[in-house]
């Protein structure tokens, strides 16, 4: 077990570069079910998400290679139909083989997640939607069982326009006879990404980010290799990283127009924000605003952005409300910031925030990956030393943050540790 040792303090300066985005990669590799063949991933993130995925794909039947950022993947067939649930608990992105196996073998058993850290999050589209293309599902012993002779188009309609829907909804209905259509589809970069990869593999799809996609069934696919968009969480992570200790950093190698919202409420705190076709730079001025924030779905301002956006504010001038629109109970890290000397009040799905002079170091913890992040954000900025525990929910998600966070001038250790 590891923990990061953080003195607070130093302001950040400099340049960093974002890694291969992991909700991408996490729907690109299941994809890679669909037709035998060789695939290769450029900009693959180091990531131990990426290693569950992988190895869920290996003990499904597709041999894996991953090493400098590139995965290759052999597919010779599945031998096993099953996502068990040694796998799932770890990682409820292994929900997306789902979709893929029951398409291409008309049968697929997948644990079904539990509630996560931060309280319940339902699969209720998934299933609805592969029930509309024709298969029956049964919930046994804890799994789901999906069976189909052959999936048929059909026209699906979502209530709320979720990622992993969309995403298992377009990986099923590649092979299914004629034409689906998802109205409320998801938008985010992420979910394009994962499209524009289908289409390369030979799937009919248009509507392509955009919130009504149509899918022609075809007979066959074929493999095909890709390039990991930028994850654009980690890119705002880091520019969070420079506001908090009023720095300038300039993040490298991501994509400036998947962050506008977070780029916009940097701005209204105070920040100057430069943008080219690959970097953001961001400059500080002599205060940190209060800037209110809402969590929507793409393009609007990212729930996986909330808990450090919170971090943020905690030192701004002022008091601010964070709401959080798509899980009303991610606030985790509220107690663990308190704990820090911040004042937060968590009321509903909104996080009233009173900024203080300065945060204090303490010992914390967190059971979620973006929660850590805005454990260290504030760590970054707490006068004297912060230890951040349980730091694995950080490596499911960002790769070798302390490294960057050190390139920028932090001091950050990670440290092994028999604390719990
Ligand atoms: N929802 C339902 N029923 C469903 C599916 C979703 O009611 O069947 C609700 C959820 O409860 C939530 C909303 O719809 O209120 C949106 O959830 P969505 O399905 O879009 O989330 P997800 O696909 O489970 C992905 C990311 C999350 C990210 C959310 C929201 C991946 C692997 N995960 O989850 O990423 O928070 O979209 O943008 O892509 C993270 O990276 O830290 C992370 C949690």
């Amino acid at each position: 077990m590891y923990k990061f040792v953080i003195h607070g303090g130093k302001k950040l300066n400099g340049e960093v570069e974002v890694s291969g985005a992991k909700n991408a990669l996490l729907g690109l590799l299941p994809a890679t079910i669909l037709a035998n063949g060789e695939y290769t991933f450029l900009n693959s993130p180091e990531l131990l998400d990426a290693q569950s995925m992988i190895k869920l794909l290996v003990n499904m039947g597709e041999e894996i290679e991953f090493s400098n950022h590139t995965i290759k993947v052999k597919n010779n067939g599945l031998k096993i139909l099953e996502a068990p649930y040694e796998f799932v608990k770890k990682m409820r992105a292994s929900i997306y083989v789902l979709g893929p196996t029951l398409s291409r073998y008309g049968y697929a058993k997948v644990s079904m997640p539990g509630g996560c850290a931060w309280g319940p999050r339902p699969i209720n589209l998934h299933l609805e939607a592969i029930q509309k293309l024709g298969a029956s599902v049964e919930i046994d012993q804890g799994y789901i069982i999906a069976k189909a002779d052959r999936l048929n188009g059909a026209k699906i309609v979502f209530n709320i326009p979720s990622v992993g829907a969309t995403v298992n909804t377009i990986m099923a209905a590649v092979y299914a006879k004629g034409t689906t259509m998802i109205s409320n589809a998801a938008i985010e970069p992420e979910v394009t990404a994962i499209a524009e990869f289908l289409v390369k593999m030979g799937a009919k799809i248009s509507g392509i980010g955009t919130k009504f996609i149509e899918i022609e069934g075809v007979d066959e696919l074929h493999s095909a290799d890709e390039v990991v968009i930028p994850d654009r969480i980690e890119a705002g992570t880091l520019l969070v990283a420079g506001a908090i200790t009023k720095g300038n950093v300039k993040v490298t190698k991501c994509n400036p127009n998947h962050l506008d919202a977070l780029l916009t409420k940097l701005t209204d705190a105070g920040f100057t924000i430069q943008t080219g076709e690959d970097f953001v730079e961001l400059k500080s001025n002599d205060k940190i605003l209060p800037v209110n924030v809402e969590t929507e779905v793409y393009p609007g301002f990212p729930t996986d952005m909330q808990a450090q956006w919170i971090s943020l504010m905690t030192i701004a001038e002022g008091a601010s409300e964070v709401t959080d629109n798509i899980y009303h109970d991610r606030f985790n890290h509220v107690p663990e910031l308190n704990r820090l000397g911040a004042n937060i009040i968590v009321k509903g799905n909104t996080a009233f925030v009173k900024g203080v002079e300065k945060l204090k170091g303490a010992k914390v913890m967190s059971t979620d990956l973006r929660a850590s992040a805005s454990l260290v954000l504030a760590g970054l900025i707490a006068e004297g030393t912060t230890e951040v525990l349980r730091i694995y929910h950080l490596d499911r998600g960002y790769e070798k943050i302390e490294a960057k966070l050190k390139k920028l001038g932090a001091e950050i250790e990670r440290v092994q540790t028999d604390e719990y």
